[in-house]
């Protein structure tokens, strides 16, 4: 490793998770925290819908609230709580339609205040340096592009979600994997890769970005329509509009193929100040493109928007490598399962960040595998497809690699896959493949989204099966016999 900054702690990303960790380690050391873009860019901000949680007396939330975040309260002053898709019950704080903005706002006035607590911004982290079979920190360019290592005890990925190797998804630009290519590299397990939730209602609109329109809405009473202005999701699912998202998002493409036009969000049937007031970012946003919220059809569609799968870690946030741990959407705990409910995932940055902290300061040791998981190289697997080799690697970036991939995985990845498509993908994300070491930021940036992307489509192949977020068209049904088991995988 070359001469570079020393710290006690590293933390790979400034989200919810980063900054929860940091606080937690502050009274044990020194931290650095790399944030990929400005220091509020990240899916936390993006976080529309809430949290949910039970109020206790000693739970995260609760922590929240004293450090100063400011949900929303009913006229007697008790939290208002929101409704969202597959909950059974109102239990999702808010702070209107910002939440994650709110969340990061306060943790980011209280990592401010800490001394020990170092920020770089505009750092894209490239590699884990390994030594000895231990995580001694990481390599990442700096805002000018040049490479830098910072040395650590324990280094944390928090890098959150991986919609962007998608073409279309909700989350913003910076949300491309990193932590998963990452670990994958460096030599840990990850896991459940296949596991990609779409969410049903992202703006569907020629030219505009896709906006998240929050599940929310739904919970509030939004209706899902047609063109010709029927609901129809009772069609699909007894729980209509808030059945499960993955339900939600494929029942609007069957209804949109059915009908042969697009499928629309209406609230024109509810009190329009209630409904500009409670989403106010959502009905500004629209605005700005000639829609009003509280009158118009809103036209929307299903996008990329959280990965289930991840880093494989303990509850703790070890991974598979000593030194190194992950928190949040990059980590896969298993908490999720195949199919994240609403308004879990501010929660989990909360609670696994705060968690992470706390084993940082142990010993360093690796995580045991655990006994639920199988490895994809075929061992307890009766799987079909990809057999879990590794590929010699080549290289063959295109100027336009990036572009391609998210277009391939869109087509061939997402909502609803089959094993000619997968194959397809699998076939183009091997010829893509790359094991040394990144030498540019754009070396780096394509290495990081077409490593995700493989891992995600070779995974996606190999269970034949449905379940969750995944969807195969050739395999409706899930096969409980056979599939009941998180599939991980690593380089080494
Ligand atoms: C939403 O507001 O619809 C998204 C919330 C989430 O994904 O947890």
């Amino acid at each position: 490793m070359r001469a570079g900054a020393s710290f006690d702690f590293v933390i790979v990303g400034g989200g919810v998770a980063g900054l929860r960790a940091a606080i937690g380690l502050a009274p044990a050391g020194r931290v650095l925290v790399l944030t990929k873009a400005e220091p509020a860019e990240s899916n936390t901000g993006y976080a529309q819908g809430g949290i949910a949680a039970a109020i206790g007396d000693d739970d995260s939330v609760r922590e929240l609230i004293e450090w100063g975040a400011r949900f929303d309260r009913a006229a007697d002053g008790r939290p208002s709580l929101g409704r969202e898709a597959a909950h059974s019950v109102r239990r999702v704080l808010h702070a209107g339609d910002a939440t994650g903005r709110e969340i990061g706002r306060v943790l980011w006035e209280r990592v401010s205040a800490l001394g020990a607590v170092e920020t770089i911004d505009h750092a894209l982290a490239a590699e884990i340096v390994v030594e000895d079979g231990r995580a001694a920190g990481v390599r990442y360019f700096d805002r000018g592009g040049a490479p830098q290592d910072v040395r650590a005890g324990a280094t944390l990925l928090a890098t959150g979600g991986a919609g962007q190797v998608f073409r279309d998804t909700t989350n913003p630009a910076v949300a491309t994997g990193d932590g998963i290519a990452l670990a994958f590299h460096a030599g840990a397990r990850v896991a459940d890769l296949e596991f990609v939730q779409f969410h049903p209602t992202a703006l569907s609109r020629p030219g505009a970005p896709r906006f998240l329109i929050s599940e929310a809405l739904r919970g509030e009473g939004a209706r899902l329509v047609n063109q010709s202005g029927e609901p129809f999701m009772t069609r699909y699912h007894p729980d209509g509009d808030l059945a499960p998202r993955d339900v939600v998002a494929r029942s609007i493409v069957r209804e949109s193929e059915r009908t042969g036009g697009a499928v629309f969000l209406t609230l024109a049937h509810l009190d329009a100040a209630y409904v500009r007031g409670r989403f106010p970012t959502i009905a500004a946003m629209l605005k700005d493109l000639g829609l009003d919220l509280a009158v118009d059809r809103i036209p929307v569609g299903p996008a990329a928007h959280y990965m289930m799968g991840g880093v494989d870690t303990d509850v703790c946030g070890r991974t598979s490598i000593a030194g190194l741990f992950a928190a949040g959407e990059v980590a896969c705990t298993g908490l999720h399962g195949a199919n994240r409910l609403a308004s879990n995932s501010l929660l989990e940055g909360l609670v696994f960040g705060a968690r992470a902290a706390a084993a940082m300061q142990e010993p360093p040791r690796a995580a045991p595998m655990k006994e639920d998981r199988v490895m994809a190289d075929g061992s307890g697997l009766m799987a079909e497809g990809t057999n879990g080799d590794h590929l010699p690697y080549a290289i063959s970036h295109q100027p336009s690699a990036i572009t391609n991939v998210r277009e391939l995985m869109w087509r061939c990845a997402g909502l609803f896959r089959d094993r000619a498509g997968l194959e397809e993908a699998v076939a183009a994300l091997d010829a893509l493949a790359d094991a040394s070491h990144p030498a540019t930021v754009d070396r780096a940036r394509q290495r990081n989204l077409s490593t995700v992307a493989r891992l995600i489509a070779r995974a996606a192949l190999r269970r034949t099966e449905s379940r969750g977020g995944h969807y195969r068209l050739d395999y409706p049904a899930r096969d409980d016999e056979r599939w009941c088991v998180h599939v991980v995988e690593t380089a080494l």
